[in-house]
């Protein structure tokens, strides 16, 4: 076990969950640290206190473990600022609040409302890829002109709100995803997304008012008349879960499609296998997700003290359990560092794992294969404008652009 306050901490990687955001060296690969940290000090406390899970097998045994969750033994949301989040997220609750909000939000999300998507996501990525083809220019933005418009047109249509409130409505989102990591925000950052997210609620509290008097089969109206047993979200629940979904759906997805596109323009004999075979469309999805997902960590406390591979962890202490160095372990992955798309990545935890295993996966699976798809489909030569990536100021891992010249 490394003690906490060793003389000599490893290097963190930035910006992702309260990890030293001004290591920005760190960014473009973290993973070489990730693959140190996870062979030398596979758990380890910080400085700061929190400890760090390194492997897969130990961050999914805590994932799906019994005596875990995300608030201490005496409620507390550790590492996160619960007076300016949705507090009431089931991403933030314990069963049996959690088990209760989960089960009426996704009816929302079944697979076969989302898979009756398809036609329509096909239909939009054609039209984005069209228009910026139609530039003329030689050159599209893969977030700009995709990545970035996709998601959030998807669940604005789902939510029923209107075109011209999107710019405002994407631009809140992506502030008030700060909050999920206030160890990394910079004042300024704080002050924003707390605006944001006024923004948002009231946004949001009177698309439900107005949606209330007027159901209709969009999503909201879903969420209003989703009942259980008798039971029903109240109308400050229904604001939370609106809210979260959006918090938790758009940036990710953003992360998904840009990194994906990124590795496999870095890759260029793994984009030609794509090309040439397009039904390894689904595995080279899961394969992005493995191999440069858009989440680095998620935490989680234990209930009762354990030793976690052989390093005693005390319960209600924060964990952050690095998803992104589990998925490079050699011990679940031979060639870890390799881009596969053939290989079968299905053991990854881009999505979690457990109980609060991403309800958007099937969303975030689908808008991904169409994107990727598409762009493969369309055009038969695609080629980095600049090979360094060019960063967003998201606590996720998402490409603020990614210029491609395409013919
Ligand atoms: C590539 C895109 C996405 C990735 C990588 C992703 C990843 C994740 C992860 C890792 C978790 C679990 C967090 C934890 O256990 O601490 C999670 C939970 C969640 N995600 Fe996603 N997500 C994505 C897209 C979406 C979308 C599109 C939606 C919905 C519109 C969504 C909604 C949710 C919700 C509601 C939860 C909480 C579930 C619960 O607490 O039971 N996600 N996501």
């Amino acid at each position: 076990m490394t003690a906490a306050g060793e003389s000599n901490p490893p290097p963190a990687p930035v910006g992702w969950f309260g990890l030293e955001p001004t290591r920005t060296d760190l960014r473009d690969d973290p993973y070489p640290i990730y693959n140190e940290l996870r062979e030398t000090q596979p758990v380890h406390q910080t400085p700061e206190g929190y400890f760090r899970i390194m492997r897969h097998r130990d961050v999914t045994a805590i994932l799906k473990g019994l005596k875990v969750g995300v608030r201490t033994t005496d409620g507390k949301l550790p590492g996160v600022d619960e007076s300016a989040m949705p507090r009431r997220f089931m991403l933030m609750q314990d069963p049996p609040d959690h088990t209760r909000l989960r089960r009426l939000v996704s009816r929302a999300f079944s697979p076969p409302a989302i898979a009756a998507l398809e036609p329509h996501v096909v239909e939009l990525v054609g039209q984005m890829l069209e228009q910026a083809a139609d530039r003329g220019d030689g050159t599209i933005d893969i977030i700009d002109d995709l990545a970035r418009p996709l998601p959030s047109t998807v669940i604005c249509e789902m939510l029923g709100v209107p075109l011209s409130d999107r710019p405002k409505f994407t631009d809140w989102t992506a502030r008030v995803t700060h909050l999920l990591a206030p160890r990394s925000m910079t004042d300024e950052m704080r002050r924003l997304a707390g605006e944001a997210a006024m923004g948002l609620g009231s946004y949001m509290s009177k698309l439900i008012e107005e949606r209330r008097d007027n159901l209709g089969d969009d999503m909201v109206s879903v969420l209003i008349r989703a009942t259980e047993d008798g039971d029903r979200l109240s109308p400050e629940e229904l604001l939370t879960q609106s809210i979260g979904l959006l918090v938790a759906g758009f940036e990710t997805t953003i992360g998904l499609i840009g990194n994906g596109m990124r590795q496999l323009l870095l890759h260029p004999e793994q984009l030609r296998k794509l090309r040439d075979n397009p039904e390894l469309i689904d595995r080279a999805v899961e394969e992005c997700l493995r191999f440069d997902g858009p989440i680095g960590a998620t935490r989680r406390v234990l209930h009762e003290d354990a030793v976690v591979h052989g390093v005693l962890v005390p319960k209600d202490v924060e964990l952050l359990l690095f998803i992104a160095s589990a998925h490079r372990d050699p011990r679940v992955y031979e060639r870890p560092d390799e881009l596969d798309i053939t290989r079968d990545s299905r053991s990854h935890l881009a999505f979690g794992g457990g109980i609060h295993f991403c309800l958007g996966a099937h969303l975030a699976r689908l808008e991904t294969r169409v994107a990727i798809g598409e762009l493969v489909k369309r055009f038969g030569s695609m080629e980095l404008v600049q090979e360094a990536p060019i960063w967003g100021e998201s606590i996720f891992r998402v490409q603020q652009s990614l210029p491609v010249h395409v013919e």
